[in-house]
């Protein structure tokens, strides 16, 4: 889990929303607002990936006990396809792996890019939710997934 050279990852903080939903509003057919954005970064763990100053990916996730979940990842899509988006995933397993047993994530059922990126980090289908998204013709419904975390530790 390397990142290329002059790239970074720094926590984000309250005035990294305008650039979080610029890079989500690019990606996702239905990006969060800055009040999920907000509400987000005051409970969650939330990570900006840089190029130099600049935003171009985040990760936010979350951890109740000793199950964690992955709330959200965008990758501009200028910056996609160099690894970006497995590193932020990688980057979230390594960070719960000594206290989590597992990782869920709910995803729409035509993310295919972000269904191969969780499938190839051990994610597996365990379960759908119907109707969970707002899609472009009515309802979409969720994968959810779940990745067992190896070795967890007696907590
Ligand atoms: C999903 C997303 C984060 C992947 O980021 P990325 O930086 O492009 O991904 P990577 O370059 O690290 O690729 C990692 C793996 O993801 C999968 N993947 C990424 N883009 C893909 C594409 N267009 N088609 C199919 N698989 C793809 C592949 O399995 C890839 O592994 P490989 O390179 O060995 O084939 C990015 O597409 C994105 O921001 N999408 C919009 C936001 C989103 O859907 N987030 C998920 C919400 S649940």
């Amino acid at each position: 889990m390397t990142l290329k050279a002059g790239f970074a990852l720094r926590l984000a903080t309250l005035d990294d929303i305008a650039v979080l939903i610029k890079i989500e509003s690019e990606v996702s057919p239905f990006p969060w607002n800055a009040k999920q954005f907000t509400e987000s970064l005051h409970k969650h763990r939330a990570y900006v990936l840089c190029k130099g100053n600049r935003a171009v990916a985040f990760l936010i996730f979350n951890q109740v006990v000793d199950e964690a979940e992955l709330l959200n990842i965008a990758v501009k899509s200028s910056f996609q396809g160099e690894g970006l988006g497995a590193y932020l995933l990688d980057y979230c397993l390594a960070e719960v792996s000594a206290t989590a047993v597992s990782v869920f994530l709910e995803v729409r059922v035509s993310n295919f890019p972000a269904i191969a990126l969780y499938e190839g980090r051990s994610f597996r289908h365990v379960g759908e939710r119907k109707a969970y998204y707002h899609g472009e013709s009515g309802r979409e419904d969720a994968l959810v997934m779940r990745c067992d975390i190896e070795s967890p530790p007696a907590i």
